[in-house]
């Protein structure tokens, strides 16, 4: 099965093709043009993503929305997570907000809502969450984004090896009840399986 990346993130393609090819689906990107993130949530995103990368190639498409939610910033960024603040400055920026804010108030979240849509316009949505809190300072350098200073355990996801965030991230929980629901969709929908996208 071949199906089309919708994300121009790199940090996610990365992810994509690591949480996808396990389950037999050739991921693959494409030259497509990026909509406009005009809904107001994760799951309306992550749809008009998905929607506009099956009608331009042809393929069953999956994008996911995500973001990162922090309980003293009132849920924000939330879906405004990749738009909030210059780019380069958006780790910092969440930090400013929360100087002088003590541990047991820096609580927050990931969220990733994943959707695959078919060219026959069948679709699965899955979400995945994680929580943990906002660290004092970035720390470490895997993974991309707000990984670096989003801590779980004393430790942040920019220092855990590429496992370990999957076994523990909102897109590795996503992508696991995406995985489940498309092997149901397949066994009832057989001929699917044999899109190759030629
Ligand atoms: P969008 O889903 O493309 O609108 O962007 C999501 C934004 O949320 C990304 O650009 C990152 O800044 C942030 N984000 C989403 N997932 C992660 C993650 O796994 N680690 C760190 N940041 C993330």
């Amino acid at each position: 099965m071949k199906f089309v990346i919708a994300t121009h993130n790199p940090g996610k393609v990365v992810e994509f093709k690591r949480l996808l090819e396990p389950m037999g689906i050739e991921a693959v990107m494409a030259d497509i043009s990026e909509p406009e993130e005009t809904g107001t949530s994760f799951e309306e995103n992550a749809y008009i993503k998905a929607a506009a990368a099956c009608r331009e190639t042809g393929l069953p498409a999956v994008a996911d929305d995500s973001g990162l939610c922090v309980d003293y910033l009132n849920g924000g960024p939330g879906i405004y997570s990749a738009r909030f603040a210059q780019p380069g400055k958006r780790r910092l920026t969440v930090l400013e907000k929360l100087q002088g804010v003590p541990k047991e108030q820096r609580g927050a979240h990931f969220v990733s809502a994943v959707c695959c849509v078919f060219p026959n316009g069948d679709r699965i949505d899955a979400v995945g969450k994680c929580f943990g809190t906002i660290a004092f300072e970035s720390r470490g350098e895997n993974g991309f984004g707000y990984d670096s200073i989003f801590e779980q355990d004393g430790v942040t996801f920019g220092e855990l090896p590429s496992a370990e965030k999957d076994a523990r991230s909102h897109r590795g929980h996503a992508f696991a009840a995406f995985e489940e629901k498309l092997r149901g969709y397949l066994a009832t929908h057989p001929a699917d399986q044999k899109n190759t996208g030629d």
